[in-house]
């Protein structure tokens, strides 16, 4: 499998995990119906068409990505939607939008922005330029995960690594951490900024698509974080967070996890 085969996978395989938090962001943003929005680093733009059934009959969603595989991947879905209609796919890069200036009713960009290296208050300064004025800006990002019951120091420790607090690491800039986003938002020239946060709760039974998702998450979170922990704590991450464990977490009956979204916003002056 090549990297972007692999990464498109990875993005279909934790669909279930996303999609119903995703699904309650973009409810609650009441879109206008028949707006024009644009989805900046769409990816495969499975929440590309989710934003199309929010803005309904007459409105359009354009999903954007630097890398034409995942747009391939993304137009091909959108051709099996009955609202494929609404969506339409480009190349490009988010941090120089090919659109000219006032020509969306909001844009958003869901766990892209915040990510090294596009400096996030020059991307929404671009977001800003393209969006009509008294339009949305908004972006969405994963903001933290509770996945190991009965076990907090472990997790704590596993967190402090750097692949559980990516895409943030001590060297950056504190300004650059997304707690700090309302900050980008009104240094970007956005105003009205707010920030709500959204919990998706993890109970068994567990499908075999959320346990397949949530296996690929306690992997994708800690699974590089050997050279970076005590042996003790590796060994004791790979007997719970291994699914051919005795001890794998997901099996205890009582299992609870939940992992979070926080969504930032602001509005085009
Ligand atoms: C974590 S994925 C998120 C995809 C999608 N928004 C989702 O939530 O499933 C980040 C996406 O940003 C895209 N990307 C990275 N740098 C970009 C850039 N400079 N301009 C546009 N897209 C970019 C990647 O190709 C990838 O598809």
């Amino acid at each position: 499998m090549s990297e972007v085969e692999r990464y498109i996978s990875s993005l279909e395989s934790a669909n279930p995990l996303r999609e119903p938090i995703i699904r309650t962001v973009i409810e609650s943003l009441q879109l206008p119906k028949g707006s024009l929005g644009l989805d900046i680093g769409c990816g495969i733009g499975l929440y590309t068409l989710l934003l199309a059934e929010a803005v309904g009959p007459g409105g359009h969603v354009t999903g954007i990505d630097i890398t034409e595989e995942f747009l391939e991947k993304a137009r091909s879905l959108s051709s099996q939607s009955r609202i494929g209609d609404r969506t339409s796919f480009k190349e490009g890069d988010a941090g120089k939008l090919p659109f000219d200036e006032n020509t969306y009713d909001w844009a958003c960009s869901m766990d892209f922005a915040g990510y090294a290296p596009l400096e996030p208050v020059a991307l929404l300064k671009e977001m800003g330029r393209i969006v009509k004025p008294g339009g949305m800006v908004f972006i969405l990002m994963w903001s933290s995960q509770k996945l190991l019951p009965g076990f907090p120091k472990l997790e704590a420790e596993l967190n402090a690594t750097s692949s559980g607090i990516a895409p943030f690491n001590v060297a950056r800039n504190p300004e650059y951490h997304m707690m700090r986003a309302l900050g980008w938002f009104s240094r970007a020239g956005l105003i009205e900024q707010e920030v709500r946060t959204f919990v998706r709760d993890i109970c068994p039974p567990l499908s075999p698509e959320m346990r397949t998702a949530l296996i690929d998450l306690l992997q994708m979170r800690w699974g590089e974080a050997e050279t970076e922990v005590a042996s003790e704590v590796w060994a004791e991450y790979q007997r719970l967070c291994r699914e051919e464990s005795p001890d794998f977490i997901l099996n205890v009956p009582e299992y609870y996890g939940f992992f979070t979204y926080s969504l930032f916003c602001g509005r085009v002056v």
